[in-house]
């Protein structure tokens, strides 16, 4: 898993089916699964070891619901830790992670009963991101923190992963240690792969998956919950010798650097004795020429032998893939009435938004599926084929619904649409759009009473182009008003037919979505909206009946349900809190938090004051031990740039190829302007300009001109001496600090690296840090920045840097910065 929207192509028509692998149609849904337990507990993040994300619980349900209200709020958790992580409750208990401790909280107060701190460190908690295990920082990995993807709770113990390897069973009484043991390589190292999901617990062992082994290979362990000690192994590629290992070539390691990680938790069935699990891409991601072949079991479904870890069958949803399609959210197990019989069954959900429904014993479909033709690129020996579900509707846009086509005329000019998501990355040409791969991370939900999954997937357009060079993950392209065409589609998905019967498109949220779903056996679906809000939907038409402002709009969580003493409860973690409701709950709800406005240009990202523009810009990836550079010559730096009226402003050219740089409105153009010339061009009259490169129409820019008096923007007219300069002079000085200890990650213009670091600008990062203060931000940066090198810093460069952040998040301050009045600043536009 590497970023989620955005790579490159090559059109060409495709039609036709290939083999299709029939079986019956079933025809309803099991309301009774064994499966289906979670009531009063919630043991496991998923409810249940099915990974359902369903209460049979129906206290709450499409009447009551009405009275819901919240019973109680947390106290904010120690070192000012935010975490995304479901609770889970078992024995009259709530566990949870947060930063750098796991808690117990009295499910029906919130008090905390014990508290254990895994990390003997500094303390400090580093912030989850949305993009789960793949992007918790250096930082955790070297502190021994609990993963941020939850616990599991069973049999007197409370299961937690960590960040360097290690898996922890804690004393649900006391938080005291029962056993701690690391399923990493040996010796231990401190920079370790980390526990990458939430422990499943279920038939006395734990169920667990490593991020890679010492090469970079996925792995799922298992572990006797009595004593830790490990039952076996498996490596999601196979070895030379194995069966599989011939979808690799044969001349090189290149099986070895495959990654097909896991980044999801088990879901088991105990009666069938089989424990199941999703991997993900194959890496490098873009770099298909490396491994040709199917590259098994790269985004497979994979079910082991609980009791030995030997592979009793595998289905492969993408193959080859160089899309980042992972079976990206957990699997579910849910059963199927197929002519008249019972069906076990177990859902996976392709990133692309298509469910594929598998028979769990053997693997075989339930709802049929073919092999379909698909673009091929000779540069990344693409599979000639990939499998769709027969009838299958995708629960965000493609070609086979061809509602691609509410795109077709809203797609910024000098682009070209391509509606298939298997759209390969190609070199040239370099303007294709094709729909985003974006259904991931937030758990689905099965409800066996309607028998539909529930599912949220972030809809929108990734423009398709790669770099020569294998290795490098080309992202971060500057489209403006790409992200207007996003949005968030929630779904139900008929299990029966496999086809959409009800959809809601949300506005476009941070990251992958503000937080996956829960359905109850009251008829009622939970998921939080990314403006704040709980939403309640009646499970069979999606209408919403009941809302409550929660008033963070931070990184995705998911609702889970539990009773005790005869009251079923709602919770879930916004932020730094527990929030956890129940019918007459009386708390209320918090205001609503503003959400930043969206540009009408269609621009998004920083605003440099700044006078000279360079048409190629050089992007930078880390890969495992190296950095890597691309020189985009379609993009220019900086992308939007704010100057006085009456300011010179030169472009040059850094590229290999010539640009002729125009207005769209026409009024201006720079004249062909080849590889290292510069032309200079003045603008008299303000305005914001948008323009592209006439040869390459892709490219895009944006030139706000403001007037002669407006301070700060560079050029003519200078600002007034005293106040303002100061804080622009610490920005200043903060500018070239993050260049030096920050942009390497975050990037030169703040955008962020994909999953390597999230941006440090813009809309995602300021409704991140909605309802804090610039104090936060500082603490945050202070204790946790740069990752792996904390507080390496001196305080005067801190405060610089987070004025520079300030500043080109248009939060300005009248002066020069100091730690107490960073804390009335706040971070809300
Ligand atoms: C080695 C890579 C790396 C370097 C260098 C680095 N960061 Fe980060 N940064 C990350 C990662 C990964 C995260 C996400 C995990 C986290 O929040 O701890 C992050 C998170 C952040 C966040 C929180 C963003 C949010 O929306 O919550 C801020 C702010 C930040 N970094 C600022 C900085 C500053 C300022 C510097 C330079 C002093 C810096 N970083 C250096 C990798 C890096």
């Amino acid at each position: 898993m590497k970023n989620y929207n955005r790579w490159a192509a090559l059109i060409l028509l495709l039609a036709g089916a290939l083999g299709i692998s029939v079986m019956a149609k079933p025809a309803s849904v099991t309301p009774d699964d064994p499966l289906l337990a979670a009531k009063q507990e919630w043991s496991l993040v998923g409810g249940d070891p099915g990974d359902t994300h369903y209460s049979s619980s129906s206290q709450i349900d499409t009447q009551s619901v009405k009275s819901l209200g919240a019973a109680w709020v947390s106290k904010k958790f120690e070192d000012g830790a935010t975490s995304r992580v479901i609770p889970v409750v078992k024995d009259g208990l709530m566990f949870l992670t947060a930063g750098t401790r796991v808690y117990a909280l009295d499910p029906t107060s919130g008090q905390v009963i014990w508290t254990y701190q895994s990390a003997s460190g500094s303390g400090v908690a580093p912030g989850p991101t949305d993009l789960g295990a793949f992007a918790y920082s250096a930082f955790a990995r070297e502190n021994a923190l609990p993963n941020n993807e939850g616990v599991a709770a069973g049999d007197g113990k409370v299961f937690v992963g960590v960040t360097t390897g290690h898996v922890i069973a804690l004393d649900e009484k006391t938080g005291k240690v029962a056993w701690n043991h690391t399923i990493s390589y040996e010796p231990p190292r401190s920079m370790a792969p980390q526990v990458s999901a939430a422990p499943i617990y279920a038939d006395g062992i734990v169920f667990c998956n490593l991020e890679s082994d010492e090469a970079y290979v996925g792995l799922a362990i298992a572990l006797d919950g009595k004593d830790g000690h490990e039952l076996w192994r498996f490596h999601t590629i196979p070895a030379p010798g194995e069966p599989g290992h011939e979808t690799w070539p044969q001349n090189s390691n290149s099986w070895q650097m495959g990654a097909s990680n896991i980044w999801h938790p088990a879901a088991v069935d105990p009666d069938l004795g089989l424990v199941f699990y999703g991997t993900g891409s194959a890496d490098p991601i873009q770099g298909g020429e490396l491994r040709p072949g199917n590259n098994l079991y790269t985004n497979s479904v994979l079910a082991l032998d609980i009791k030995t870890g030997k592979l009793r069958w595998y289905y492969q949803l993408t193959h080859h893939d160089i899309w980042d399609t992972d079976i990206a959210i957990p699997l579910a197990l849910y059963n199927a009435q197929v002519n008249g019989r019972t069906r076990k069954g177990v859902a996976a959900m392709r990133a692309d938004g298509y469910l594929f429904l598998l028979d769990r014993e053997t693997g075989k479909p339930l709802i049929p599926t073919q092999e379909r033709p698909v673009i091929q690129s000779s540069l990344s020996k693409t599979s000639p084929t990939q499998p769709y579900p027969v009838g299958g509707e995708s629960v965000l846009v493609s070609g086979e619904n061809s509602n691609c086509a509410e795109w077709k005329d809203k797609i910024p000019a000098g682009f070209v649409l391509s509606c298939s998501a298997f759209t390969p990355s190609t070199l040239d040409p370099a303007n294709v759009l094709a729909p985003s791969v974006g259904v991931r991370v937030q758990p689905m939900s099965f409800d066996p009473q309607t028998g539909y999954f529930y599912v949220q997937g972030a809809a929108g357009l990734a423009w398709r182009r790669r770099a020569k060079d294998p290795y490098f993950f080309l992202n971060g392209a500057h489209v403006p008003g790409l992200s207007k065409l996003s949005y968030t589609s929630l779904a139900a998905i008929d299990s029966r037919t496999d086809k959409v019967v009800w959809e809601k498109q949300l506005p476009p949220a941070a990251g992958l979505g503000s937080g996956g779903m829960l359905s109850t056996a009251g008829g009622l679906v939970f998921h939080r909206r990314e403006d704040g809000t709980l939403d309640a939907y009646d499970a069979k038409t999606g209408d919403v009946l009941w809302k409550f402002q929660i008033g963070y709009v931070g990184s995705s969580a998911t609702p889970m349900s539990y009773e005790i003493d005869g009251q079923q409860y709602i919770a879930m973690i916004a932020g730094s809190e527990v929030w956890s409701f129940r019918l007459g709950g009386s708390i209320p709800p918090r205001p609503a938090p503003r959400m930043p406005a969206p540009s009408d240009s269609g621009f998004v990202g920083p605003i440099a004051d700044a006078d000279s523009i360079a048409a190629a810009s050089v992007m930078q990836m880390n890969w495992v031990n190296s950095v890597r550079y691309y020189i985009d010559d379609y993009s220019v730096n900086p992308y939007r740039i704010r100057v006085k009226a009456g300011t010179p402003v030169t472009f040059g050219n850094n590229g290999s190829e010539t640009h002729e740089f125009a207005a769209v409105d026409g009024s201006w153009t720079t004249g062909p302007l080849s590889p290292d010339m510069t032309v200079t061009l003045t603008f008299d009259k303000p305005g914001s300009y948008t323009y592209i490169c006439k040869k390459h129409p892709w490219t895009y820019g944006q030139i706000i001109v403001v007037d002669k008096s407006t301070s700060g923007a560079s050029g003519a007219g200078g600002s007034a001496p005293g106040s303002q300069g100061s804080f622009a002079d610490q920005a200043a000085r903060g500018k070239a600090a993050y260049a030096q200890s920050c942009s390497g990650c975050h990037m030169a213009d703040l955008s962020g690296n994909g999953q390597a670091a999230p941006p440090v600008a813009g809309t995602d990062f300021l409704a991140h840090w909605q309802g804090r203060t610039a104090g936060d931000l500082f603490d945050k940066i202070r204790t946790t920045m740069p990752t792996g090198n904390p507080a390496s810093l001196n305080k005067e460069t801190y405060l610089n840097i987070v004025a520079y952040l300030l500043q080109v998040n248009e939060v300005p301050a009248a002066k020069e910065l100091n730690e107490d009045t960073l804390k009335a600043i706040s971070l809300s536009k």
